[in-house]
């Protein structure tokens, strides 16, 4: 079933979305650009040679399911493939990062730390918070940032119920947030809403999976409905939300 609706939304997206020839905002043509164009393979060797070798690592760890409480094994080598951004939309964030420099990051949903390093190689000096419920998977992260030799991502342990409220309590305002963790319309949208209450005009939220489900994708219209949201920019696998002000509100599908 999702299956199919993603294949539909996907065969959607390649019809619809556009290329840089089409784009007359000045914003996303820049965006365009800087965040889907430039290559990266150098900056990110250490990264991807840290994929190969997380590919290789079958060791097991316990991972927490959020729904029932109870505990699995699963291989880190699974949790790279199966769980972690692809190399693709690493880029994407990595760029991203590089571009709009923002004041803060902050991710939902760690894993074992892989989008939160190409966020964290993107921008040494930024302070990364990144929020995880299962502590095993929390220590592999942590691990893996090491070796990159990351010291500016803060792995945060605790269900997310508990761990947004606190950090966003510290905060005054939020630069660039990941959402990546609870794909599920109820919890994707609780979680737009605390955030929303901390955004500004440069602030940014990232959206991981938008085509997932029919929740996902019906979480996704209402956050791009939202009046606070000025401009989004679909590129099938994330959604992407600017709040710049003065701006007549846009919805733009870009090829990626
Ligand atoms: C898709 S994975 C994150 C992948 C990671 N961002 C990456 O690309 O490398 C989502 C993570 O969110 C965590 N998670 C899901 N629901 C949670 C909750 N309610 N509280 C805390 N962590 C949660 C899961 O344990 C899982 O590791």
């Amino acid at each position: 079933m999702n299956l199919l609706f993603r294949l539909k939304h996907y065969l959607r997206y390649q019809w619809q979305g556009r290329t840089k020839y089409y784009i007359h905002s000045p914003f996303v043509f820049q965006f365009y650009l800087n965040v889907l164009e430039g290559d990266v393979e150098q900056e990110l060797k250490p990264l991807a040679q840290l994929r190969q070798q997380l590919s290789k690592n079958n060791t097991s760890i316990a991972v927490k399911d959020f729904g029932t409480g109870s505990h699995k094994s699963i291989a880190i080598s699974t949790l790279l493939n199966k769980v972690a951004v692809r190399h693709k939309y690493g880029k994407l964030l990595y760029r991203l990062v590089r571009h709009y420099a923002p004041s803060s990051i902050i991710e939902l949903g760690t894993s074992i730390g892989i989008s939160s390093a190409y966020m964290g190689m993107a921008a040494p000096q930024a302070a990364i918070t990144s929020l995880e419920g299962s502590p095993d998977i929390a220590i592999a992260a942590g691990k893996n940032h090491e070796q990159l030799g990351l010291s500016n991502i803060d792995v945060q342990v605790g269900n997310f119920n508990q761990t947004i409220p606190q950090l966003l309590n510290k905060l005054e305002h939020v630069g660039l947030v990941f959402f990546d963790g609870n794909h599920t319309e109820d919890a994707t949208l609780q979680y737009f809403h605390q955030f929303l209450t901390k955004a500004n005009e440069d602030s940014i939220f990232v959206f991981d999976d938008i085509y997932w489900s029919e929740g996902m994708h019906a979480a996704w219209q209402q956050i791009k409905q939202h009046p606070q949201v000025t401009l989004t920019i679909d590129v099938y696998q994330f959604g992407i939300c600017f709040f710049k002000k003065g701006k007549t509100k846009e919805d733009f599908i870009l090829r990626y």
